[in-house]
């Protein structure tokens, strides 16, 4: 068979059925969600000792908890006796231990066993041996990533150099202070599509004129297609009547403390692989976690970050939060719409990417070297 290349001016992106494939979806669960480092919660959502949540990483279910020494700590949320599911619930608080319902094995909120019925008849048990699996963990930027593999790999490497190197500096980031940030707003979305559809659309912005008209007046260079991805340290500068990063470019809340002069008009966004976008203004920063549960689900996480006082003062953040609640959704629905088009014999070979779509081959690249 002979297939015809392609114009310069066009790459190929992924076959549709890396988009509709369980099977790739499985190798993807495994060698990139259960592999590299997955952010799971902000730090904050479990202040006190004993709050939990329960989140999905590839196909394990993992229990994150606050421990007494208020240190997070991650474990498989699966019972060392028989295997039953610790936790079902999604979040909640604990007073010190967590209890299996089936025969009422009971672990410590670091892990330990500390109770079983007949226990004291088993001496040769130890009960450190026994304890919740743990899963590595890693705090950064006010959430908490765990990795499942056994031996991960180098946050700084994996997970920091990449944001740096997206951004240009290491400050840049650092100076939004994310950690001491407060949550102003989380809204989550339940997207029908494969989560590499969302990835690559956050990574372009060719789409930004067409879909995006709230965005591109705020952001006048984005309404060209300019791919905010693919410079390295660009941000892109409000338009010139645009007062702050709101809905209707009316003023915002400032700029945050340690942000400088150079980024206090700009949006910066970085893709942290595999489920993260970072989008960084000068009075707040909006932090995307992906959960993917099927093929062609994934739930979206979107935390709007405000200055502590900001948040505690009781003000109406809505234009702030409306100007990117109406990107996720645009996008969202674009994600959806090409969805069904993945399985479809006229994408069975893929599509094209156009020059301001190029950098998204590399994406797809490292996909392919995973799975
Ligand atoms: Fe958990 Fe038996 S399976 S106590
Ligand atoms: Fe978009």
């Amino acid at each position: 068979m002979t297939t015809t290349p392609l114009p310069v001016s066009l790459r190929a992106t992924l076959p549709g059925n890396f988009y509709t494939d369980p099977r790739i979806f499985a190798a993807e669960q495994e060698k990139v969600f259960e592999s590299l480092w997955f952010c799971v919660v902000r730090s904050a959502d479990l202040a006190q000792p004993g709050d939990f949540q329960t989140v999905q990483v590839g196909r394990e279910s993992v229990l994150i908890a606050r421990g007494r020494d208020g240190v997070l700590r991650a474990f498989l949320n699966i019972c060392r006796h028989r295997g039953a599911r610790i936790c079902t619930q999604e979040s909640g608080a604990v007073k010190r231990s967590f209890q299996c319902p089936y025969h009422a094995w009971t672990y410590g909120l670091d892990g330990r066993l500390v109770a079983a019925p007949n226990l004291t008849g088993m001496p040769d048990i130890d009960r450190r041996e026994f304890g919740l699996r743990p899963v590595q963990t890693y705090e950064w930027l006010g959430y908490l990533w765990v990795c499942l593999a056994p031996a991960p790999p180098s946050f700084s490497e994996t997970v920091i150099d990449a944001v740096t190197a997206r951004l240009g500096s290491a400050d840049v980031v650092a100076s939004y202070r994310m950690d001491r940030l407060a949550l102003g707003q989380r809204i989550r979305y339940d997207v029908r599509a494969n989560w590499k559809l969302i990835v690559e659309n956050f990574m372009e912005c060719y789409h930004c004129a067409t879909i995006h008209p709230e965005l591109t007046e705020v952001l006048p260079e984005f309404a060209n297609g300019y791919a905010a991805q693919s410079y390295v340290g660009h941000g892109a500068e409000f338009g010139p009547e645009v007062d702050g990063f709101t809905v209707d470019g009316s003023p915002g809340f400032g700029v945050l403390e340690g942000v400088a002069r150079a980024q206090d008009r700009r949006y910066y966004a970085a893709t942290v692989r595999p489920q993260v976008f970072l989008n960084l203004v000068p009075d707040h920063v909006i932090l995307h976690r992906m959960f993917p549960l099927a093929v062609d689900r994934t739930a979206v996480e979107c935390d709007w970050l405000f200055a502590a006082d900001v948040v505690a003062s009781g003000v109406d953040v809505s234009r702030s939060v409306e100007l990117f609640h109406r990107v996720n959704e645009q996008d969202f629905a674009a994600c959806e719409r090409c969805q069904p088009g993945m399985s479809s014999r006229a994408y069975a070979a893929g599509g094209v990417l156009v020059p301001t779509e190029h950098h998204i081959a590399e994406f797809h690249e490292w996909i392919r070297g995973l799975v």
